[in-house]
């Protein structure tokens, strides 16, 4: 991995010249140098940990976690609930050593494994519930957001849409990496032919509702401006929307 990493690298940095001044390559080199002797990669500069985001050295969840530290700072969003999380928690495990606190709900959540990966770790708790949307949306039902900054969900499945629904209802950010499956609808238990009739229905339960398709064809869906904003704006993403 090591030669062919220098080598996309040395290309990242040409091709991104215009960006980066004399200071910032020679930064950028040394936390190359660093990264390859120690593999930490916690420890390198936030313009070190783009290069590496969005040059797939990480799986797409690790990757989804490092977007969401640009989109929900933790300084703004101490609280993140993650809802279906199954046995994959690479999220909150990122998210809870950048200073963030995670609490994880899935219907199905494998306590013990759980604790044998968090141990006694505090940043992260778990609840092993599901996630509900108030269907009638008068906010007094369903999943309490109440003391969450914003809810995640990483291919959260037959929750995508409780968690759209009640974020909405519940005046509450989320972005979700949406699945390939489609599901039933939670209101009239109608299905859909495809991913593209369930992606519209779900951008139709709200104005607030946006989603996204980025240029390796995942699908993100958000309420908050600043997310679909910036992601539309990054030059390291090109995004588009869901007509
Ligand atoms: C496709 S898996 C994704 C797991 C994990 N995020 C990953 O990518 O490996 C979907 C997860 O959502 C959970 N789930 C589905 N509906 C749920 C609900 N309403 N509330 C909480 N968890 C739910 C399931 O138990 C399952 O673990």
């Amino acid at each position: 991995m090591g030669q062919k990493l220098v080598s996309e690298f040395n290309n990242y940095l040409s091709n991104n010249s215009w960006f980066f001044n004399e200071d910032s390559t020679n930064n950028l080199k040394a936390n190359m140098e660093n990264y390859l002797q120690t593999r930490d990669f916690f420890s390198c500069s936030d313009d070190f940990k783009d290069f590496i985001n969005f040059y797939c050295y990480f799986s797409n969840d690790s990757k989804f976690a490092f977007q969401l530290m640009s989109d929900f700072p933790a300084n703004e969003f101490q609280r993140v609930l993650e809802v279906g999380c199954g046995d994959n928690f690479s999220i909150a495990n990122i998210l809870s050593q950048n200073d963030y606190n995670v609490i994880l709900m899935d219907s199905k959540l494998n306590t013990e494994l759980f604790k044998e990966k968090f141990g006694s770790e505090d940043k992260v708790t778990a609840i092993k519930k599901r996630f509900i949307c108030d269907k009638a949306a008068t906010s007094h039902k369903g999943t309490d957001l109440s003391s969450y900054n914003c809810v995640i969900g990483f291919k959260p499945c037959k929750a995508t849409e409780h968690i759209i629904r009640q974020c909405i209802n519940q005046n509450k950010p989320f972005i979700l990496l949406v699945c390939n499956c489609t599901h039933k609808s939670v209101v009239d238990g109608r299905t859909f032919p495809n991913k593209d009739e369930w992606l519209k229905y779900l951008q139709e339960i709200s104005k607030e509702v946006k989603i996204i398709r980025n240029k390796e064809g995942f699908d993100y869906a958000t309420n908050l401006e600043s997310i679909h904003t910036g992601l539309l704006k990054s030059p390291h993403r090109s995004f588009q929307y869901i007509q």
